[in-house]
């Protein structure tokens, strides 16, 4: 039983830190977050998002942002104090002990792993798109049980060649990552400047066509949406000053890309009436309808190349995480091979590589969105729930960096009146089903503890808003994320508790 909660400590890691060279600074990690973070979603998912939900899927991202942004404080903390590879499964190992590092671990490679397949196969449909301009149609359908699929080959192509920028090294893939993300930015700079000449008011009414319920269908896609600022902190051991270039580089990535969706989002529902975006790749359809075809066919090519540094981050990031897995015996030894030459993780890599590639080519992007959601909120859950239990167990680690103190006993009761009110003064229907039930259980619990202990208020916000957004998930989506934890669970009793590296 004792295995189960042992913990790792931050000496023995810092042990083996001077294997991967340091070369990342503030300006490479915002790069680097905004590469992870404005992807697929903006490019391509916002189109069926804002199709039922309308233009109001504005708030949605402001909420959403918000839930990341408390997340983000704590990762900043526990990055700024645990400046190692691995990310919150390094920071679960040291604080909560092997079994829930490992399930953070593993389910980390949703986020990482299965969301590069979810943007590998928003790539290809901009890159079918583009060819398909020139008559050209790549993709090869079969019938299955009576159902039509395709063999998605330039979703898996992309990733085997993204790997290989991976596998070569972070020097070359930091350079090709900069100058993507600031293509990217030129050009949704660009969309909205000019779409903003093409705006017509009246297709912001109604603002919210279908009331919240329209609104949150889409969760799951805004919430992918901003999935990748805690990616900075797999770089950890890459930086040259984790501790102070960890949190400011979250920070600013997660406003930066704040900033970018909602006016996207405005400008393409003004563009075009909502009921028309559900395409996918929806900045380019909305300048095909205002008749800039010229135009259009200029963002799908760029959009091409700016998916491909989405996929770089997570490409890098999953084999690091692994890497640290393997280096603490909970994964073979392979996974933390480093290349002699390139000096990366070569044999992670390579994994990751298959790991994207082979899925991209059948899957349903929306199944793959839905399932990396629900993954990443456990693990941000997770983090915010660190942070709360160093603070309830006194436990202090050097950060440089630390969360403003708010107390709980007065921001919880305020926040309270505040939602109190806007649910009182919207139409929003609040349904007694099974999950909002578990939801009000938990936030009660929690909010009556962190009064009583008059915690710091926001790492407690950050916890309530995430379990808020796992609760708004569908029950197939449970079921497929519970059934991967469970193998996961298999595979730790059965290998990783045995050679684990705190058995000596
Ligand atoms: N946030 C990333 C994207 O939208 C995952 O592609």
């Amino acid at each position: 039983m004792n295995k189960l909660f042992r913990k790792n400590t931050f000496e023995v890691e810092n042990n083996n830190n001077e294997i991967l060279s340091k070369t990342l600074t503030v300006k490479d990690l915002v790069f680097f977050g905004i590469a992870a973070i404005v992807g697929a979603s903006i490019f391509s998912t916002i189109g069926s998002a804002v199709s039922s939900g309308g233009p109001a899927v504005v708030y949605l991202f402001i909420f959403t942002a918000i839930t990341c942004g408390f997340s983000a404080l704590c990762y900043a903390q526990l990055a700024s104090a645990i400046p190692i590879s691995g990310s919150s499964y390094t920071y679960t190992y040291i604080i909560f002990g092997e079994l829930a590092a490992w399930i953070i671990g593993w389910d980390l490679f949703m986020e990482y792993a299965v969301s590069n397949v979810a943007v590998a196969i928003a790539w290809s449909g901009y890159f079918l798109h583009f060819l398909r301009g020139f008559g050209v149609d790549l993709l090869i359908d079969f019938q299955f049980f009576n159902s039509n699929f395709h063999i998605d080959y330039p979703a898996a192509g992309i990733t085997i060649l993204v790997t290989y920028i991976c596998y070569i090294g972070i020097q070359e893939s930091k350079k090709f990552n900069n100058i993507l993300v600031v293509i990217k930015l030129l050009v949704i700079l660009i969309i909205i400047c000019i779409g903003v000449f093409y705006i017509n008011p009246a297709n912001w009414h109604p603002f919210a066509p279908n009331g919240v319920s329209g609104v949150l269908v889409s969760i799951s896609s805004v919430f992918f949406a901003y999935i990748g600022f805690d990616a900075i902190s797999t770089t950890a051991e890459e930086c040259k000053n984790p501790q102070k270039d960890i949190p400011k580089a979250m920070i600013w990535s997660l406003v930066i890309s704040t900033i970018i969706y909602t006016l996207l989002t405005l400008t393409i529902t003004g563009m075009v009436n909502y009921t028309k975006l559900n395409v996918p790749d929806p900045l380019a359809f909305v300048f095909d309808y205002v008749g800039l075809h010229f135009f259009a066919g200029c963002v799908s090519f760029i959009s091409i190349i700016t998916l491909s540094s989405v996929i770089l981050v997570y490409q890098l990031g999953q084999p690091r995480i692994w890497f640290a897995m393997s280096r603490d015996g909970l994964l073979p030894k392979k996974f933390s091979m480093i290349h002699p030459i390139y000096k990366t993780p070569s044999f992670a890599t390579i994994i990751t590589g298959f790991a994207v590639a082979i899925p991209a080519l059948f899957f349903n992007i929306n199944d793959i969105i839905d399932l990396t959601s629900i993954g990443t909120l456990f693990a941000f859950a997770l983090v915010c729930s660190g942070v709360i239990y160093l603070e309830i167990t006194k436990k202090e680690l050097p950060s440089k960096f630390k969360i403003t103190y708010i107390s709980s006993k007065i921001g919880l009761p305020i926040i309270a009146v505040i939602f109190f009110l806007i649910y009182n003064f919207s139409d929003f229907n609040f349904d007694l089903n099974t999950k909002n039930i578990i939801f009000c259980i938990l936030t009660l619990f929690i909010s009556i503890y962190s009064i009583y202990k008059n915690l710091s208020l926001l790492p407690v916000l950050g916890l309530i808003f995430n379990i808020a957004l796992l609760c708004q998930m569908g029950t197939t989506n449970w079921i497929r994320f519970l059934i991967w934890l469970a193998l996961g669970l298999f595979v730790y009793f059965f290998y990783s508790q045995k050679n684990s590296k705190l058995n000596v």
